[in-house]
């Protein structure tokens, strides 16, 4: 079996999707991914407290007062230091740099709560309601330097009812993400070390 994926999770918030993936790797440690690093630009986060808690390692910086670039180079910079292969973002509120995506093309990945391409940005689920929307749904995507416009690997649909209001939407769009994402990083980690074996057999070829 190939060398486990590095993976760090950047999060800013709350961890529900980086407990999904962790949860998901320690229940078959075959997972083609291991989680190396857990990172943040909100030094409080409760995501960084549970990454803790589970004994994954755990970086935090403000990105207060500090230049957008600047904050990326920190990041990458320890990125670096940890080897990671693949970033996967799970509730990361702040864009990153065009310089950092173009750097990390292809090993970036993100869950957005929409079926992208619909409702991009924020606040999905009062969109996908007013909108008159049957589904919402999530997508884990590639990331570019577009904001959540880069190709999508997978997407689950979520039926709107008529009783539903964004946080009642949100939560079951949020069942779904923790099924999916996990997944969807597996898929690509796989894919990933495939793609390298062929290129290694070309290469001795
Ligand atoms: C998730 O719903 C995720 O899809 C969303 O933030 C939430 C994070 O929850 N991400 C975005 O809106 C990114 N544009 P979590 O911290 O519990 O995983």
């Amino acid at each position: 079996m190939a060398e486990k994926v590095r993976v760090a999770i950047l999060l800013s918030g709350r961890g529900s999707n980086m407990l999904a993936l962790s949860e998901y790797k320690r229940r078959d440690p075959d997972r083609a991914y291991e989680i190396v690093l857990v990172a943040s630009n909100v030094p409080e986060a409760r995501g960084l407290v549970l990454a803790r808690r589970f004994g994954i390692k755990a970086w935090a910086r403000s990105h207060r007062g500090i230049k957008r670039e600047e904050f990326d180079s920190l990041l990458d910079a320890v990125l670096l230091e940890h080897k990671v292969e693949i970033v996967a973002l799970a509730g990361y509120m702040r864009l990153l740099s065009p310089g950092f995506v173009e750097k990390w093309e292809g090993r970036i990945l993100n869950i957005h709560p929409s079926l992208l391409p619909s409702h991009k940005g924020l606040d999905t689920h009062q969109r996908a309601i007013l909108a008159g929307d049957e589904y919402a749904g999530c997508s884990v995507h590639v990331v570019t330097a577009d904001l959540d416009s880069g190709p999508v690997v997978a997407q689950a649909r979520v039926k709107i009812l008529p009783r539903d209001d964004p946080d009642s939407l949100a939560a079951r769009v949020l069942e779904q993400e923790h099924l999916l994402y996990p997944l969807a990083l597996e898929e690509y980690c796989r894919a990933l070390r495939e793609d390298e074996a062929k290129e290694q057999e070309r290469d001795a070829g």
